[in-house]
């Protein structure tokens, strides 16, 4: 197997493969959408995760200011969205009244989930690390709740292809995406390798 040395850089490419989101914030009256595929889950129990944002975004003091954001797991269909969201700034456009997006109340949080999302996460911030000289910060926040349409997540995994389930849109670069595509279990892999 030949492999190529690489700028270090393109590291953070390949490190891609989780799903892209939307993260919604909201501080006072406004609102906001931001799409960010720089998120990690961290802990389950409780569940700790965190997302990496520039302070360059118009998102970063209302996530900052509230102290608690939304996490919007979108399935295939949204896309143009998804994309949208993450070259359009919310201080030039309502990102909600673009792409038409809909506001659904929270459980808990004041910020709105995106109700076309297939799951939403609630959290509350509970640490800020500023890295990289404050080139980013990453906010990691505790899990209030959580919700996910059990068409797509049967309460414990995300179901898969041939169940009809989630395809998940997994950030490449540039333009490109990737879905998720089809659950394989390690079960099959001992089975395989025993026959
Ligand atoms: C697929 C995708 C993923 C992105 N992930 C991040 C991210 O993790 N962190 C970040 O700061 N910006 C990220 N961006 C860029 C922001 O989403 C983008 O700059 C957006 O326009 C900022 O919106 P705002 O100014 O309304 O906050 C991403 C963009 C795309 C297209």
């Amino acid at each position: 197997m030949a492999k190529v040395l690489l700028d270090p850089s393109k590291a953070t490419s390949m490190m891609y493969a989780g799903a892209s989101t939307f993260v919604t914030c909201k501080d006072g009256d406004r609102d906001n959408i931001i799409t960010i595929t720089w998120q990690s889950s961290f802990c389950p129990a409780p569940a700790i995760v965190g997302i990496s944002v520039t302070p360059k975004r118009f998102s970063y003091d209302m996530i900052k200011n509230a102290g608690e954001y939304v996490i919007n797991i979108p399935n295939k269909e949204l896309l143009w969205e998804l994309h949208y969201c993450g070259y359009m700034s919310g201080r030039d456009v309502d990102k909600f009244k673009e792409t038409g997006l809909t506001r659904e109340p929270a459980h808990i949080l004041k910020t709105p989930m995106i109700k076309e999302c297939i799951a939403n996460i609630e959290c509350k911030i509970c640490n800020v690390y500023p890295i990289a000289d404050g080139l980013y910060s990453i906010f990691v926040a505790e899990v209030v709740a959580a919700h996910a349409d059990d068409r797509y997540f049967d309460g414990s995994f995300w179901k898969t292809g041939e169940t009809g389930g989630a395809e998940l849109l997994h950030y490449l670069g540039g333009t490109k995406y990737a879905k998720l595509g089809e659950t394989v279990d390690f079960k099959d892999a001992v089975k395989k390798a025993k026959a």
